[in-house]
């Protein structure tokens, strides 16, 4: 399809979210605690416990000099604790091992306890402007529908063929804001359940759509 970036983009200019309370201060240590907490948890849930936890420890240096304890109370309620102890830990990384300037690029996030590739993507492209693809789970599910992708998206050759695509996509510019309009459509409009294939930007091209397999798109794991 032609087009895709500059359409997503125009879109999220319109209906994406602009007032998020990690958007548009572009601190890394801020971005990076607001991506460990939503890589599995919903937007309003994160934010009190987001709003909390800044609160105290509003810096990287703080949080590495804490006790672990203090950082799982803040995390108590939030679940999947490991991403507190890592994000504890590499906390610590950044002080020992980056003289406490959180890294500049995606690779270099990327070796931190807790950051995948497409979380260390979103915070690169967020706070320094970096030019990086993100796959999450919403994106896997946006593009498998838009361009018919077949197969489980968690299989490896299916994930790096959506990798490869995610890479394809990628505007010249605004990389930040494309990344948000990505999360934005996955997470309101192309839902799992019931999408609003209506207000979709990419309702006319979308293959899923166009062919009746909104439901099967993206494959469930094979049993
Ligand atoms: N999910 C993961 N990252 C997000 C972000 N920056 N905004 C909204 N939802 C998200």
């Amino acid at each position: 399809m032609s087009e895709f970036a500059p359409r997503l983009l125009a879109w999220q200019r319109g209906h994406g979210r602009h007032d998020l309370p990690w958007q548009g201060g572009g601190d890394p240590y801020r971005i990076w605690l607001s991506e460990i907490m939503l890589q599995q948890t919903r937007v309003d849930t994160v934010i009190p416990y987001y709003q909390r936890f800044l609160a105290r420890f509003p810096d990287l240096a703080g949080l590495a000099a804490a006790p672990v304890e203090e950082v799982m109370a803040l995390w108590s309620g939030l679940g999947y604790y490991a991403r507190a102890r890592n994000l504890h830990r590499a906390a610590q990384v950044v002080m020992t091992e980056h003289g406490g300037v959180f890294p500049h690029n995606a690779a270099t996030i990327a070796t931190l306890p807790g950051v995948g590739r497409s979380t260390a993507a979103a915070i690169a492209a967020f706070a320094f402007d970096e030019r990086a693809a993100i796959l999450d789970g919403n994106v896997k599910r946006v593009l498998c529908r838009i361009f018919g992708i077949e197969g489980f998206p968690g299989d490896k050759a299916v994930e790096d063929r959506l990798w490869a695509l995610a890479e394809s996509l990628l505007p010249e510019h605004e990389p930040g804001r494309y990344i948000q309009a990505q999360m934005d459509l996955g997470a309101m409009l192309c839902t799992r359940a019931r999408p609003a294939c209506a207000r979709c930007p990419f309702h006319g091209d979308c293959i899923a759509r166009r062919t009746g397999r909104i439901a099967e798109l993206p494959a469930a794991r094979p049993k």
